[in-house]
């Protein structure tokens, strides 16, 4: 009866849905985290599984718009530091959609949500690359702002989501600074390249800016995704840190951000900086960007041309379990 007396509640009797909830809720507040075999809200696992399959889904989208330069890189080394970078955002995918998986749902599945339009992923990726000035300045500006976004997602409350960012951001880093020094080197070269650059920071700002998200007032679901420590930061406060950081980026490099209101306030400590064209995020997000339709079905056709790969590693499994040891079926 002693050792009775020591076991929790929780080991006696089944554990009703409010002590469940008291101890999860218990959890999160004491920064710990969330395993995929613990007892989570059914809200944070559904919360969970449509940001990480967004975000997976991105980082395979995201390889497009660089991929389209690969043929055309301007020297050897351009050529393998691209090739690097566009294969660890198949990675960051691969890693991401194995933390999905480990909410109960199959990546096969996520996929068909993405080529079917059911499921979105991050608006920027609906822009063209026009130049080998858009490569430097996807680096600097749109994995400089993953940077921001997903720095404090290696805190997040789940840990293989927070596991498989802490590699990501490690990863991102690099991108970051390829994409940074390609910039100095064309800023360093001919009056064409430096026209370039500006022409591709011109286009890349705004949307980069967009990545945070709708404004706070405008985010329904920041609140909750913040108290169950999903999310760490608000958009708006990670847009402004962002812009903190790049603006002394863009005077090292000799480029001009393309924002009239751009300026420094002493008084908040920040940088003021103009409106956001919401009604563009909102129009690219649902589809209507230069690239949508191209983008998806370019993922869609890699999908249908990958199905042998997938049928053959499927018979091979089958196969191997068939003749494994201890294994009956
Ligand atoms: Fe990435
Ligand atoms: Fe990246």
């Amino acid at each position: 009866m002693a050792a009775m007396a020591m076991e929790p509640a929780a080991v006696r009797d089944r554990p009703t849905g409010q002590e469940l909830t008291a101890d999860f809720d218990a959890r999160i507040a004491a920064h710990q985290r969330i395993e995929p075999r613990d007892w989570m809200p059914e809200g944070y696992r559904s919360t969970l599984v449509r940001q990480i399959a967004q975000h997976a889904h991105s980082e395979i989208i995201g390889m497009q718009p660089e991929g389209d330069w690969l043929t055309r890189a301007p020297s050897l080394r351009r050529k393998a530091i691209l090739l690097a970078k566009v294969q660890d955002e198949a990675g960051h995918g691969l890693y991401l959609y194995a933390a999905a998986e480990t909410l109960g749902v199959d990546r096969a599945d996520l996929t068909q949500r993405l080529i079917e339009g059911r499921q979105k992923y991050s608006s920027i990726f609906n822009y063209p690359t026009l130049t080998f000035a858009d490569v430097g300045v996807i680096g600097w500006l749109v994995d400089g702002a993953a940077i921001c976004n997903q720095v404090p997602l290696c805190r997040s409350s789940f840990g293989p989501y927070a596991r498989a960012m802490v590699r990501v951001c490690k990863e991102e880093s690099f991108h970051q600074r390829q994409g940074y020094e390609l910039l100095l080197q064309m800023m360093a070269g001919t009056p064409a390249q430096r026209t370039m650059v500006q022409d591709a920071v011109d286009r890349w700002w705004w949307p980069s800016l967009m990545m945070f998200g709708p404004p706070d007032a405008d985010s329904p679901n920041t609140r909750q995704s913040m108290a169950w420590g999903i999310k760490r930061d608000t958009n708006d406060e990670l847009r402004q840190k962002f812009v903190d950081m790049s603006v002394p980026q863009a005077v090292a490099l000799g480029v001009t951000l393309p924002d009239p209101d751009l300026a420094w306030n002493a008084e908040r400590g920040h940088h003021d900086f103009g409106a956001v064209d919401w009604a563009e995020f909102k129009r690219v997000v649902s589809g209507g960007g230069q690239c949508n339709a191209e983008r998806v079905s370019r993922r869609r056709a890699a999908h249908e041309e990958g199905a042998w790969v997938r049928e053959a590693a499927a018979a091979y499994a089958a196969k191997h379990q068939g003749t494994g040891q201890g294994d009956d079926r």
